[in-house]
């Protein structure tokens, strides 16, 4: 057996193992949902843009079981000290002390909502390789698991874009979190060795192949916790949309995703408010960025790519805002490594993770001096993943 399959029965094994302790009974099988990584097109899915982002090989595992009554009931292995969190099926609210099994619940009312036929409850036990509040999106990777599992519990007829939707739906909705479609697209969405080049403002996309030669993706993770929730995201949000309706008033747009750079310049005095011009500003140089950057991987162009990314992040530090010193100190010590094509923050900010591409050989040197620099600088470590693009979510 090769060792991924190895890994995979193993992991399959034992949550079985633990479904069994935790439910006292048999689960019906083992689902697993990835992480993601956003490459490049930060800030750009809730303003009609383009993202860049790919499906990660660690991720959400859960074991799942209909139940004969109309309840839900959810345990983590990450959350051991949570107990067994249990709701009724017709009356799935937030509630502050089911804390991450809101997540699960808000995935389920959605799709009880849309009138998915449900004939039981069920019991899902969930575990978790990706760190949490990282910017892995290990809560998007728990949404579309969750809709996942109910699909194939239930045999739904529900697409995969569709699971990405549901996602967004809940944490709109059900959690409160103001965000885009990126992190559960890329998630649903994900395939091996491949990026998706994804339009926002119609959800068209495209596969592009990100095998790196003689070159890994390595993740850097600040370990300053943030939830995107008490973020400054939600307020990142209201500006863009502020500083649409104001250069609505003299063009013809639905979104900051369909202007050019010089568009933008020529239009940029009517927003009159430098805080909300600089963070629209972002909002299309970073979309026109993450076209450019995909057209320079695909000419095989690596170099480029690397620089747009370092120019994506100092427009999310100077202009948008949302890096910090943590995150600003990785990139920067990251730049300055031997055989480092391109570092920026990715995902929401505020803390959470760096993506750099490094070459191959440089890599273990890379996290030594960048670990080094980051504790020395900031007092606590950050940790490392030399990470692959995988699928998206499948049953093991
Ligand atoms: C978070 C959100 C996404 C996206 C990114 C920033 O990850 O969930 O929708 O807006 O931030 O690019």
């Amino acid at each position: 057996m090769c060792k991924i399959a190895q890994k995979g029965a193993e992991m399959k094994e034992k949550l079985l193992e633990e479904f069994r302790r935790v439910f006292g009974r048999e689960a019906e099988n083992v689902y697993f949902a990835p992480g993601r990584v956003n490459l490049i097109g930060e800030h750009t899915d809730y303003n009609g843009g383009h993202v860049f982002p790919c499906a990660l090989t660690i991720g959400t595992y859960a074991a799942a079981a209909k139940n004969d009554d109309h309840t839900v009931r959810f345990y983590s292995m990450n959350f051991k000290d949570k107990g067994v969190i249990t709701a009724n099926i017709d009356d799935l609210k937030n509630e502050r002390s089911h804390d991450w099994a809101n997540y699960p619940k808000g995935v389920i009312k959605v799709m009880l909502d849309m009138g998915c036929p449900f004939v039981s409850g069920m019991d899902i036990l969930y575990f978790g390789n990706i760190p949490n509040s990282s910017g892995l999106s290990s809560s998007a990777s728990l949404e579309v698991l969750t809709g996942y599992v109910v699909r194939e519990l239930f045999g739904l007829e529900i697409d995969f874009v569709e699971l990405a939707k549901i996602g967004k739906k809940a944490e709109n909705e059900f959690i409160g979190v103001n965000c885009g479609i990126m992190d559960q697209f890329a998630i649903a969405m994900g395939k091996k060795d491949n990026a998706i080049f994804l339009d926002t403002a119609d959800l068209s996309y495209e596969y592009a192949p990100i095998v790196l030669e003689n070159a890994k993706i390595v993740i850097a993770s600040s370990n300053k916790k943030r939830g995107l929730n008490d973020s400054k995201y939600n307020e990142r949000r209201g500006e863009c949309e502020a500083a649409l309706e104001k250069l609505k008033t003299v063009l013809e747009i639905h979104s900051l995703g369909e202007l050019t750079e010089e568009q933008f310049e020529a239009n940029r005095a009517v927003i009159g408010d430098p805080v909300k011009e600089r963070r629209a500003k972002h909002a299309v140089y970073e979309n026109q960025r993450t076209i450019k950057a995909v057209a320079a991987l695909k000419a095989n162009d690596i170099e480029e790519f690397g620089r747009l990314m370092v120019a994506s992040h100092n427009s999310l530090r100077d202009d948008y805002e949302v890096t910090g010193l943590e995150l600003d100190t990785l990139v920067e010590a990251s730049l300055a490594q031997k055989g480092v094509i391109g570092s920026r923050m990715t995902g929401a900010g505020f803390g959470g993770c760096t993506v750099s591409i490094v070459k191959t050989e440089e890599v273990e040197e890379f996290i030594r001096n960048v670990g080094g620099l980051y504790k020395e600088k900031i007092g606590y470590a950050a940790d490392f993943y030399v990470v692959d693009a995988g699928s998206g979510p499948y049953t093991l």
